[in-house]
């Protein structure tokens, strides 16, 4: 399930961040520059042990931001992520129990996908926007089209291996309103405090969208 308001932010701004922070202050600058560039909708992975308080304190301290969990593998970390403050979640995959939970929880879902057989599953418990995850190893463009003859009613998010390289391919298709990925903000340019670097690729991002 995707409220429209989440729907039009995700669409509007056409990236999906996805972010691997270990702490708060590394949270709070790259918050700063995110909104900046209007990226308003991000998700931050449970990758790091500090992830569900690194929700919490963007949740609590950035009211502009949407603030997404990824990395969902099951209900337990769907509960979790929703009393940390997150407004959505993302899955890698679509477990019937997480399909179920998602339809349960007070917080948008978003299953991710790699078959017509999985995006057929999810669209019968009522899911629209799914992530193709991995999204350039499952067959990329060319797996997206095909999907979206028969399922045409059905949106994707594809995510792994995307990067200013390939997105305008992807966002060129109908059924592609967002991409997303972890190339904006790399997690080792993220430890390594190169915020330079991270405007850089915000300002590169920017540039192609208004190409
Ligand atoms: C994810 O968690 O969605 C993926 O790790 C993102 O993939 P990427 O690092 O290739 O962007």
């Amino acid at each position: 399930m995707l409220s429209a308001a989440l729907h039009q932010q995700i669409s509007h701004q056409k990236v999906l961040p996805v972010l691997v922070l270990d702490n708060n202050e590394q949270a709070r600058v790259l918050a700063d520059c995110l909104l900046e560039f209007q990226l308003n909708a991000i998700e931050i992975t449970l990758r790091t042990p500090e992830a569900l308080n690194v929700i919490e304190f963007l949740a609590t301290n950035y009211p502009e931001l949407i603030v997404g969990a990824g990395t969902i593998t099951s209900a337990d970390q769907l509960q979790a992520v929703q009393q940390s403050g997150a407004q959505f979640a993302l899955s890698p995959g679509a477990t019937e129990s997480l399909l179920h939970a998602g339809r349960q929880a007070e917080i948008d879902f978003i299953p991710g996908v790699m078959t017509p057989s999985e995006a057929m599953l999810a669209q019968s418990y009522g899911y629209s926007l799914l992530k193709l995850f991995p999204a350039e190893v499952s067959g990329g463009c060319a797996l997206l089209k095909a999907l979206g003859a028969p399922l045409s009613e059905l949106n994707f998010c594809p995510t792994g291996g995307i990067s200013v390289r390939n997105l305008a391919q992807y966002l060129a298709l109908d059924n592609v309103p967002v991409v997303g990925g972890t190339w904006l903000a790399p997690i080792d340019q993220i430890r390594q405090h190169n915020w330079k670097q991270i405007r850089d690729n915000m300002l590169q991002l920017q540039a192609i969208l208004t190409d």
